[in-house]
This record gives structure tokens, C-alpha cells and sequence, in this order.
């Protein structure tokens, strides 16, 4: 059963900045990703979100009206058939308009940047100030016969160059 309040009395604080960065600065900034292969990026997701101070979420869990409260949002997942995970434009399907800022992230067999994402923000209106693409296990189809490729990845070196990346987001906005 619900507690009772008081009359009168007001009760929570509010809207939590979870996003806030520890120097101080007004960026809110959440982490929206989908990864389903090897949690490649998800591993990925999480160094930039723990680097930028952000909020993490899965891109089917997140509430559109919920994301807009934040500044900054990243996009991110692995590379499935040339192009970012479905879930990433549903979400982005229903947003309405906007101007903010955004950057994109993925892991993919070749680490190098594929898909319409971007192009996608853009069209919502939102300026994309950064893009971090790194390679990632893959052991789809017949890979799988041979251990995959690029095991092992991301690797520190990849997860340190994520978290770079995100402060150097931090210097942008
Ligand atoms: C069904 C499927 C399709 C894929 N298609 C591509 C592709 O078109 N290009 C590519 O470079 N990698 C492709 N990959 C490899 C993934 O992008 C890579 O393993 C990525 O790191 C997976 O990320 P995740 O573990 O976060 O899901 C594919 C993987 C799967 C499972």
C-alpha cells in the first residue's frame, strides 16, 4: 500500500542530475546503447559513460521524453548488417524534433564507421559532435568456425582510448 503523506508537506527533491560531471559543469549527459553479440559495446557504453559522468541506459528501455532532459546523448551499439542495431532508430523514430547535442559510438568486425546514424541525428536536428568506432568480437556466421575475429576486443587500450574520447566530448559542450 501506498504511504500516506502529510498535507502539505513536499516530499522528494525532484529530478536527480545524475548526468552532472564531477568539475561542476551544467552538462547533463546520458548513454544510450544496444549490444547483443559479445556486450562488445556495452563494454564500451560504460567507459565513456563512467569518463563523462553520464547516465546509462539500453536503448529499448529508455523513455524518449526521459532523454531529453539531458544536454548531451550519445547513441551507440555494434554493427549488425552494415548499420547500427534496430533498437537505436526506434528510439530516435520517436523523438520529436530538437536541438542538442549527440555523438555516436559503435564496435563492429571492422572498427570503421558504418550505417546512417549520424545522418539519422542529424535529420532530428541534432548536432553530432563526435563519432568513436573500435572493433569488437565477432563470431557471426561461419567466423564462429575459427574463434571469431579481433578477440580480445575491446581490449584496455580501445576502452582508454573510449574514455578519451569522452573527455574530449566534455571540452565541446
Ligand atoms: C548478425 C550480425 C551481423 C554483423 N554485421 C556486421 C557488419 O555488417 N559489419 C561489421 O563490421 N561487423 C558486423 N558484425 C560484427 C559486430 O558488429 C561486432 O561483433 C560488434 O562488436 C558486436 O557488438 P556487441 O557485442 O555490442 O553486440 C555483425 C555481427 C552480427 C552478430
Amino acid at each position: 500500500m501506498a504511504k500516506r503523506r502529510k498535507p502539505g508537506k513536499i516530499t522528494g527533491s525532484g529530478p536527480v542530475d545524475v548526468g552532472s560531471n564531477p568539475t561542476g559543469a551544467i552538462t547533463k549527459s546520458v548513454v544510450v546503447y544496444t549490444s547483443v553479440h559479445h556486450g562488445n559495446t556495452k563494454r564500451i557504453a560504460e567507459a565513456i559513460a563512467e569518463a563523462l559522468g553520464a547516465k546509462l541506459v539500453k536503448a529499448d528501455e529508455a523513455e524518449p521524453s526521459s532523454i531529453l532532459k539531458f544536454d548531451l546523448i550519445g547513441f551507440g551499439s555494434g554493427i549488425y548488417m552494415f548499420n547500427y542495431h534496430r533498437s537505436v532508430f526506434d528510439l530516435i523514430e520517436k523523438l520529436p524534433k530538437v536541438k542538442k547535442k549527440a555523438f555516436v559510438f559503435s564496435t563492429s568486425g571492422s572498427g570503421k564507421i558504418q550505417g546512417n546514424l549520424k545522418e539519422r541525428l542529424e535529420e532530428k536536428g541534432f548536432e553530432v559532435i563526435g563519432e568513436f568506432h573500435c572493433k569488437g568480437w565477432d563470431t557471426v556466421g561461419p567466423l564462429k568456425l575459427i574463434g571469431g575475429i579481433n578477440k580480445g576486443k575491446p581490449d584496455e587500450r580501445d576502452l582508454e582510448r573510449a574514455r578519451e574520447f569522452a573527455r574530449s566530448l566534455k571540452r565541446k559542450v
